[in-house]
């Protein structure tokens, strides 16, 4: 779809994007479905991310302008918004695409988790979440009506054990959409967590496992693992006029994972294994 003629559901809208790194990043997929669908946009990631990813071309195919910021640090967010403020005046949605745990990166086990590193895994993932929201309403540049939505993974609510403390982040970062969500609903204002399911990123592959997890989300969802470009058209619908009293809400984008539990298919195939396993003893 992203490739295709849109529908013009974000016409006259304008925008903050955070997290694109290079084209398969989730947030470069949606930047292109924003642009597609008449957004105008600015882009924002961390200064290393500049440096290293492949930003400049995103922001020359859509147009937009690139701002860094490293959402830890409140000072470079305060710059950010006023930057955001002299482009667009408000704006009418944000993306929040934004996740990094040293402790998964460095592979550390779960019982035995750096603390100072788990410190940054809630900083960065979950607590830049409360972070922009507020800086942006504080710079005045959330429009009413407008539309948030940040990206979550199914291991808030269940075990994945290769995905360590970033089940905690997701936890909070759902958390905090909810309880802002609350807050800005009578101004009209959109929080929403979009889970997706697995999906072949750099922040994916850095997962130690991450290959089995997406071959069983695949396996088990009925409609198999949607693409970072599916996930793009469903955020657009996030963004656009179409959902004005979805707020929130944690919504599934997984093609049917979450209330799955096993099919014919899987019971055979399962039988056939264990009772291979039967014979070899
Ligand atoms: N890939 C998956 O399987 C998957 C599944 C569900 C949810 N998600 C979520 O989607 C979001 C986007 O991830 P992705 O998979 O597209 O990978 P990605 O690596 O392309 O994106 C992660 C982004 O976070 C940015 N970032 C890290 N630290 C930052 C900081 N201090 N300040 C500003 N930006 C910083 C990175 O530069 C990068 O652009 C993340 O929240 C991730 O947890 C990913």
């Amino acid at each position: 779809m992203a490739d295709q003629q849109g529908y013009g559901l974000l016409k006259g809208k304008k925008g903050l994007i955070f997290g694109a790194l290079d084209e398969r990043s989730i947030a470069w997929r949606i930047a292109l479905a924003c642009k597609r669908e008449g957004a105008e946009f600015s882009l924002s990631n961390a200064p290393v991310a500049l440096r290293f990813g492949d930003l400049d071309e995103l922001s020359e195919e859509t147009g937009a302008e690139v701002f860094p910021c490293d959402v830890t640090n409140e000072d470079e967010i305060e710059e950010l918004m006023q930057n955001v403020k002299e482009e667009h005046g408000k704006i009418d949605f944000m993306l929040h695409a934004i996740g990094m745990s040293p402790n998964v990166r460095k592979k550390q086990d779960y019982k035995e988790l750096n603390y100072q590193w788990m410190q940054q895994t809630m900083d960065i993932s979950a607590i830049s979440l409360h972070k922009v929201i507020r800086y942006a309403d504080e710079a005045d540049i959330l429009a009413d009506g407008g539309s948030i939505v940040a990206l979550s993974y199914i291991g808030a609510h269940r075990i994945f054990s290769k995905y360590s403390d970033m089940n905690d982040a997701k936890a909070l970062l759902e958390s905090i959409a909810r309880n802002y969500g609350s807050r800005l609903a009578d101004r009209g204002i959109r929080v929403n967590t979009v889970s997706q399911a697995p999906t072949r990123t750099s922040a994916g592959k850095g997962i130690k496992g991450f290959d089995g997890m997406y071959t069983f989300a695949d396996k088990i969802a009925p409609m198999g693992n949607p693409t970072a470009d599916e996930c793009a058209d469903y955020c657009v619908t996030l963004f656009s006029d179409l959902t004005r009293k979805v707020t929130m809400q944690n919504l599934y984008h997984d093609g049917g994972f979450v209330t799955s539990g096993i099919d014919e298919q899987m019971i055979n195939d399962l039988a056939k294994i264990y009772a291979d396993d039967e014979g070899d003893e």
